[in-house]
């Protein structure tokens, strides 16, 4: 029985324009996936799941031809966790040359579903890295990195980029341009997440930026701002000015707006962490309810968001520097 874990993320900018080629750069958190398998005698799949965000379900199913779970969660969910859970199997049973090992398989995530937070690349990361080890074979960081990518590919049908699952597997702050992923040297940086209590759905908000990138010139012209502004702020990571990254955040909130990605909640909970003198505030991932992310260093923003109607939760995160780890 082997337990691997990773690290969920915020988007301190980028999210959406890097799917074009823009750059971005995704911080990890602490708040991770853990992801414990156990080699089974034949070559069914058993998942248990307990998700901030969801009750506990557990469904079993042969070989990774679906299942038919007999659960109290809405069955989307269940079809997301249980999709990248597939997925991640299939990378490790290809990285262990054991293409019919099954699996007993507990996922327990602080990470809540399709909030922006990467929950499903800490899972599908963690759950590669388990599973190799379970079947004997060690993989290295960026080898998780490149799997998990794959992985993530096929559960959103082509429309993912390295962002995450990077990030995911090297923990840290990281910069990602197209197939180019890398870490960065950051200072500390006091991150509040509010959570809605929603999720976003993925492919229909990076279905949508596409759209009206193709629709409109001063769209693309919206994307390749959020690439200068992102570059920008990598300047002011490197020189550790707060104050500059909230403002690059305050701004890049502003153009993922006009790109159609926010909503009424997180929109409020921008304002209430601005109103509360957070340096900076915007959504985080892929956007249309979940989380956003804030910079203060005081209890303010964090209060503000605690009594703020609509928002369900709120913490402060720090940077995790631990990538993907057997535990
Ligand atoms: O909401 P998340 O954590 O899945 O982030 C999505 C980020 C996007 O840029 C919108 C898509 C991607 O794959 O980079």
């Amino acid at each position: 029985m082997v337990t691997a874990s990773a690290p969920g993320k915020v988007y301190l900018f980028g999210e959406h324009a890097v799917v074009y080629g823009e750059p971005a750069v995704p911080c990890a958190i602490d708040r991770r996936a853990r992801v414990t398998v156990e080699r089974r005698a034949d070559d069914h799949l058993r998942v248990h799941a307990e998700d901030l965000s969801l009750d506990g379900f557990t469904v079993e199913y042969g070989g990774t031809t679906g299942g038919d779970p007999d659960v109290d969660v809405p069955q989307s969910l269940v079809e997301a966790a249980t999709g990248y859970v597939d997925a991640a199997v299939e990378q490790a049973r290809d990285a262990a040359d054991a293409p019919d090992a099954g699996f007993d398989i507990t996922i327990e995530s602080e990470i809540p579903l399709g909030a922006g937070l990467g929950s499903s690349a800490a899972v599908t990361a963690a759950g590669i890295y388990a599973a190799a080890e379970e079947l004997g074979t060690d993989l290295s960081t960026d080898e998780v990195a490149e799997r998990a990518y794959s992985a993530e590919l096929a559960v959103q049908e082509g429309n993912a980029s390295r962002a995450d699952t990077f990030c995911s597997a090297t923990g840290g702050a990281v910069r990602v341009e197209g197939d180019d992923c890398r870490s960065l040297d950051a200072p500390e940086l006091p991150f509040v997440v509010g959570f809605d209590g929603g999720a976003g759905d993925t492919g229909a908000l990076v279905s949508g930026v596409r759209e009206l990138k193709n629709s409109y010139d001063f769209a693309a012209d919206t994307v390749a701002a959020v690439g200068d502004l992102v570059r920008s702020g990598e300047d002011a990571l490197a020189a550790g000015d707060l104050e500059e990254l909230g403002e690059l955040m305050d701004f890049n909130h502003g153009l993922l707006s006009a790109l159609g990605v926010s909503s009424r909640s997180l929109d409020a909970m921008v304002w209430a962490a601005r109103d509360a003198g957070a340096l900076g505030a915007k959504l985080t991932g892929a956007g249309g309810g979940g989380c956003v992310v804030a910079l203060d260093e005081s209890e303010e923003t964090e209060t503000a968001l605690r009594y703020l109607p609509g928002c369900e939760e709120t913490f402060r995160a720090e940077l995790d520097t631990e990538g993907v780890h057997v535990e």
